[in-house]
């Protein structure tokens, strides 16, 4: 019989790598909680509406990569394709705003999108993100930004872009998007075919085509920032200039426009060259409008969003977080199985004392066991055999310098190591 397989796009997430997703999620923890972000948690999967009023009809994301079905009850539900619709759906049903003040919330968990996979890309792929909520003002955009990028810095990325953007007020986006149509239409015939059939549902997603033809044409479109009102272009210069007041860099991309319906004003994305033609490790924006549109009060928000496979594999590059792997501080062998009890005490009183601790389970050799010992990366190896029994001693062994000591068995609770 054939063995079963993993489904398409999807990844195991082995012994020899977990150290590294570990470390990951310990940090998003710690550094998010220092920015007063606190964790929230919803459903794998949710009604189907959800996305589709919250991440809009014409997108990539709606239109062609959730997995949707019909479930037993006869209800359309689907795996959550992204977190941003589905904390805000959360934080209404739940009540969780507070009058007169931020509700801020980070997450992290697996998405669902039926894309086709290739390096970075996959169907079910792990995002890290947080959320701003009810502050319309540009610093809760900047904090946001800072956020991200401290996370970025301690877990040891270095070389990477952030872009940044503005869609303006829903009136300039509008506005630009009717002059962003027109242009298109006049030049449609040197348009892709894909491109071609955007125009009437989403005239903006022409803007991140990767076909060279369109490249060519995009080059010459109009920009948003030259169709902004004095408002959105207050905000924007505002988050800009404190951007730069903090030495934060960036790039102002006036064509980036992101694939999600619900930004509006700041739209940012972070890039690294690590990660070929998937080079986005992340994004995000403000999204003013999403909330009412969600069944809430009308309330402002901010968030982003970091893929974590792109993180892995950005790092995997640069050789980092290999150091990490959890290693046994002892391994406890015996010459014979008559001393499994003192094998076993030794263990506990070790473990008690917060050290990792390994034993053979499979009664090998001496010999064997050290070979176990070395191979595992144990920093110390302790032998009990009849010598050491009769002296009620230890044989404790570094396995780096490899060099030995006899300890007094009763010194093990106490001996500096
Ligand atoms: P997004 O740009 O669709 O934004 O996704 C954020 C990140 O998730 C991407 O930059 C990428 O690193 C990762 N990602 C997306 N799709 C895949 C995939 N198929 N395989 C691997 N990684 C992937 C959002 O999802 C927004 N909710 C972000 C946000 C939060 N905006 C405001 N708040």
């Amino acid at each position: 019989m054939k063995n079963i397989q993993s489904i398409k796009g999807t990844k195991d997430t082995l012994p020899s790598e977990i150290h590294k997703w570990q470390f990951l999620e310990d940090t998003f923890r710690r550094v998010s909680t220092k920015y007063g972000y606190t964790e929230l948690r919803t459903p794998i999967f949710e009604d189907s509406a959800l996305f589709h009023r919250g991440i809009g009809e014409g997108t990539d994301i709606v239109n062609k990569e959730m997995y949707t079905f019909i479930d037993k009850g006869g209800d359309s539900v689907t795996l959550r394709p992204e977190q941003t619709a589905a904390l805000i759906r959360s934080v209404v049903q739940n009540n969780l705003l507070q009058l007169g003040t931020t509700s801020k919330f980070w997450y992290f968990g697996p998405y669902f999108r039926y894309e086709r996979p290739q390096k970075g890309r996959l169907r079910q792929f792990h995002q890290y993100g947080a959320e701003c909520i009810a502050s319309p003002f540009p610093e809760s955009d900047v904090e946001v930004i800072l956020l991200a990028n401290s996370i970025i810095r301690e877990i040891g990325i270095e070389d990477y872009k952030l872009n940044i953007n503005s869609l303006g007020s829903e009136n300039s986006r509008n506005n630009y998007r009717d002059a962003l149509k027109s242009y298109l239409i006049e030049n449609q015939d040197g348009l892709s075919e894909d491109s071609k059939r955007r125009l009437d549902i989403n005239p903006l997603r022409i803007l991140d085509s990767k076909d060279e033809k369109d490249k060519l044409i995009i080059a010459n479109a109009p920009n948003i920032i030259d169709y902004l009102d004095e408002e959105s272009k207050n905000h924007f210069d505002t988050v800009i200039n404190l951007l730069s007041q903090l030495n934060v860099n960036f790039t102002i991309e006036p064509k980036l426009v992101r694939g999600l319906d619900y930004y509006n004003h700041t739209v940012f994305e972070f890039q690294s060259n690590a990660l070929g033609s998937q080079d986005s490790f992340g994004g995000g924006g403000r999204y003013n409008g999403l909330i009412e549109q969600l069944g809430g009060k009308p309330n402002p928000a901010v968030g982003f969003a970091f893929g974590v496979e792109r993180l892995i594999i950005i790092l995997d590059s640069l050789n980092k977080l290999s150091e990490l792997e959890s290693k046994p501080d002892f391994y406890i062998s015996s010459t014979s199985e008559k001393y499994l009890d003192k094998v076993y005490f030794v263990s506990e009183v070790l473990r008690k004392r917060n050290f990792n601790v390994q034993n053979d389970l499979v009664r090998k050799s001496v010999k064997g066991q050290m070979r176990e010992a070395n191979k595992l990366g144990a920093k110390y190896a302790v032998i009990i055999g009849d010598d050491e029994i009769a002296k009620g001693t230890i044989i404790l062994k570094n396995m780096t310098e490899s060099t030995q000591v006899e300890l007094a068995f009763d010194d093990i609770e106490k001996h500096q190591f």
